[in-house]
């Protein structure tokens, strides 16, 4: 009787597993979640799945992104909706990684360094 029941919570424990790792379409790797049909069909005609699913960030992430490629590799423009299905897709199953490093500051970000010296000449 105790076997059985540790059995079934075995079993039960086991199925249960397989729910906890995201799902992913065979196809393209992306995760299957709301809005994925959307960015596979708007989003591999020019680049594997692979450049999007390699990357990952905020929305704002995304979206500049898109109108990187809006202004200079001919992407499509979406209407309100669809943009907001896409951005909010890839920035939950693509969303910025925890623990990730900050992107490095910009120059004009960095403090006056006191030690610069004129370059010698001699
Ligand atoms: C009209 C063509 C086209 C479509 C459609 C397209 N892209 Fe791109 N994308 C490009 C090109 C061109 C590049 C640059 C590829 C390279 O560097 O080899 C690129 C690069 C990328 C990169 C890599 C950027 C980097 O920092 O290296 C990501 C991520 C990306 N696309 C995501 C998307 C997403 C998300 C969509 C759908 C919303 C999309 N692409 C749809 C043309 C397209």
């Amino acid at each position: 009787m105790a076997h059985s029941v540790t059995l079934g919570l075995l079993l039960l424990g086991l199925s249960a597993a397989p729910t906890l790792a995201a799902e992913l379409d065979p196809q393209t790797g992306f995760v299957i979640a709301p809005g994925w049909e959307t960015v596979r069909n708007n989003c591999t005609a020019c680049h594997s799945a692979k450049l999007v699913t390699q990357n990952s960030g905020s929305r704002e992430h995304w979206l500049s992104l898109i109108r990187w490629m809006q202004e200079k590799q001919g992407l499509w423009a979406f209407d309100a909706n669809t943009e907001d299905t896409i951005l909010a897709y890839l920035s939950s199953a693509y969303g910025p990684k925890e623990g990730a490093r900050r992107p490095p500051l910009r120059a004009e970000q960095l403090p006056e360094n006191p030690y610069r010296q004129p370059a010698k000449t001699d």
